[in-house]
């Protein structure tokens, strides 16, 4: 911890101590003295070896004060103490998604298509405002003890294509979500940023990146010219329509992706409904053999009570007729000697 707990910044916020560290910045828990309540400080890192991070910070402070969608992390003020960047956001309490990934290895299909929805909520709106995320991955989600998934690091500086993957490859060191176009040299689109969250769906789902190489070359290369696995070779539980739809968002060519947060949205809906009608359908289906079955049962017994009284019938029929025949035998025998 580079700050020692109870120093006091820009005389309103006390540091009490580091919950996480980025590529850019350490982040602690604070408390607002003014407000009274904790938060979570965003501090710069001493030495910036890139120029263009100052900027980059700046750029996401202003941008989050202007964004407000219960999937994003809110964020609160913004200044600079002793020469770094701080930003104030709301502290969430919670964990990373790629904490919880790592924790559950995979997720349902259910759950995948839930979070996913989350996610992209809080993305459309990100998209709306005119800006991309630009860093989508599970260590920028975060998880809060309310079950509440909050879209956190914005990486949305407008960087050449050269500077963004100095960014991605050397100082985050994650390539394994970015779209086969940046490496091409186009900026984040709403597609590319598809892309990314078909990366991160399949990661959910399966455990592991579709496109893993044993450096950043060899990722990028597989990024661009390999076809995933399809993840039910993996996870044999999960949904092939959910596969269909991760499948469509890891398109090479992002004509052939969803286009838009929304559409994508729309489609994991759909998806969702169709797994309940499914679900109902299956369960009306198991009531409606049940119920075949006991009036075939209802059936059988009625059939067999028939049986046993035909028999019950026929018993008696032959209890009368043998006694009958004793009674002659008997009289036969009495009469006899009367005639003789
Ligand atoms: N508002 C917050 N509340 C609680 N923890 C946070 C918050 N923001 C970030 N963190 C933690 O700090 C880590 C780094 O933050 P992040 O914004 O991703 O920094 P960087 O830009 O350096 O990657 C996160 O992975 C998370 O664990
Ligand atoms: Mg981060």
């Amino acid at each position: 911890m580079e700050f020692k707990s109870n120093v006091i910044i820009n005389n309103k916020y006390k540091i009490v101590s580091e919950i996480g560290k980025g590529a850019s910045a350490v982040v602690y828990l604070g408390y607002d003295l003014l407000n009274n309540k904790n938060v979570a400080l965003k501090i710069q890192n001493q030495k910036d070896e890139f120029s263009n991070m100052d900027k980059r910070f700046k750029l996401e402070a202003n941008t989050l004060l202007n964004l407000n969608h219960q999937n994003i992390v809110d964020t609160y003020d913004y200044f600079t103490w002793n020469n770094r960047r701080v930003i104030v956001m709301e502290y969430l309490d919670g964990k990373t998604l790629e904490k919880y990934i790592r924790e559950k290895q995979y997720l349902s299909s259910k759950e995948v298509a839930t979070f996913a929805i989350e996610i992209l909520e809080g993305l459309d709106h990100v998209h709306q405002n005119g800006i991309m995320h630009r860093d989508l991955k599970p260590a920028n989600i975060t998880i809060t003890v309310d079950n509440k998934l909050k879209l956190m690091d914005f990486g949305i500086i407008q960087t050449s294509i050269n500077q963004e993957l100095t960014r991605q490859a050397s100082i985050i060191g994650t390539i394994q979500y970015l779209a086969p176009e940046i490496f091409k040299g186009e900026k984040s689109s709403p597609p590319s940023e598809m892309f990314s969250i078909g990366v991160l769906l399949y990661r959910m789902s399966t455990g592991v990146l579709p496109f893993k190489g044993i450096s950043h070359e060899d990722t990028a290369k597989k990024i661009l010219n390999d076809d995933p696995l399809p993840p039910t070779n993996i996870n044999k539980m999960l949904d092939l329509e959910l596969e269909k739809i991760i499948l469509k968002l890891l398109q090479k060519d992002y004509y052939n992706r969803y286009q838009t947060a929304r559409e994508t949205i729309n489609a994991l809906k759909d998806y969702l409904i169709n797994r309940e009608q499914y679900k109902i359908n299956q369960s009306t289906k198991f009531l409606q053999d049940r119920q075949v079955i006991e009036n075939n049962n209802q059936t059988l017994s009625k059939s067999k009570q028939k049986i046993k009284k035909k028999k019950a019938k026929e018993i008696k029929l032959i209890n009368y007729l043998l006694f009958f025949i004793v009674i002659f035998l008997i009289l036969a025998l009495i009469m006899i000697p009367i005639f003789i």
